[in-house]
């Protein structure tokens, strides 16, 4: 994969992921350790961040890994604080820590909405709070990692799509307020992934053929395929890229999310809600 770009684009700099035990969060760790990075990951359990980590070193990057939920402010000040400690000042961070499962807006609680809220929105906003002296001090950049359901609506959804469009509202004020300071801030938008807990979820109501159907292109991304984007993202490539929501969907964003909303309501009518 790595061999797609210029060998050692991200050597000497240190990439911190929050939720990069797995997923697409980890897809992006991978691509940044395969290009040269040093890596930091944050998460809510022990043994997957471990199993990340060794994962990650055993492709040459130096690793380390704090249990911090972002939800947590200062867990996640303290996950940034050892991380420096470890491989010095962050040149990138990666808001990825996500929540997700389906729910009808009219039986969705409060509890509900906000927990969704809460991880993707305002714990993005903590990594990046977090992260702000080290990157003013290397000139880095963040990435946020948004969903399709940020700008269209799915059904089911509503949580996530508030909590996303958030995250990108978050993201073009930032690029503003700190772009002046040196540090870049964009958002990179997956579509369908293989193999992430969060398709896993929502192919649980929606066959992956109906997912396949919305996208242009015919298929599931690769999570190396979103990896090597986002590290583009973060790497002196995308120098003067700051402030944009980067779409890496097969075009699913083109067609819209009818086939998901219709099977989501066929689902639902046979369970009688
Ligand atoms: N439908 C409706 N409500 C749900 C739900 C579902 N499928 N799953 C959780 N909730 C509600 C709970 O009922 C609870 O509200 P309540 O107190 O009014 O009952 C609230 O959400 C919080 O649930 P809880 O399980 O206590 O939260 P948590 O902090 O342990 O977990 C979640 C957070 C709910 C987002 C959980 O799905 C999670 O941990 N997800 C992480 C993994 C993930 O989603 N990966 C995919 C990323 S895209």
């Amino acid at each position: 994969m790595s061999a797609l770009l210029p060998a050692g684009l991200l050597q000497g700099r240190h990439v911190f992921v929050s939720g990069g035990g797995s997923g697409v969060n980890l897809a992006i760790a991978r691509a940044c350790a395969g290009l040269g990075a040093s890596i930091s990951i944050c998460g809510r359990t022990e043994g997957r961040l471990q199993e990340a980590a060794a994962e990650l070193r055993a492709l040459g990057a130096d690793v380390a890994h704090a249990v911090a939920d972002v939800r947590d402010a200062e867990a996640v000040q303290a996950a940034l604080t050892t991380a420096a400690a470890a491989l010095g000042p962050v040149d990138g961070v990666v808001c990825g820590a996500a929540g997700s499962f389906l729910a009808p807006a009219e039986r969705l609680s409060s509890n509900g909405f906000r927990a969704v809220m809460d991880i993707d929105l305002l714990g993005a906003f903590h990594c990046a709070h977090a992260a702000f002296d080290q990157l003013r001090e290397t000139r880095g950049a963040l990435l946020f990692v948004s969903g399709g359901q940020a700008v269209a609506p799915f059904q089911h959804q509503a949580h996530v799509s508030a909590a996303k469009a958030g995250v990108d509202a978050l993201m073009r004020s930032l690029a503003v307020e700190w772009g002046p300071v040196g540090i870049r801030a964009n958002s990179i938008l997956p579509g369908p992934v293989t193999g992430t807990e969060g398709m896993r979820r929502l192919t649980e109501t929606a066959e992956p053929e109906v997912w396949a159907e919305m996208v242009p292109l015919g298929r599931f991304a690769d999570p190396a395929e979103v990896g090597r984007m986002a590290a583009v993202l973060l790497s002196p490539i995308a120098s003067f890229v700051n402030g944009a929501v980067v779409t890496v969907d097969g075009g699913m964003a083109l067609t819209g999310p009818q086939p998901f909303n219709r099977a989501v309501l066929a689902a639902a009518a046979q369970e009688g809600r």
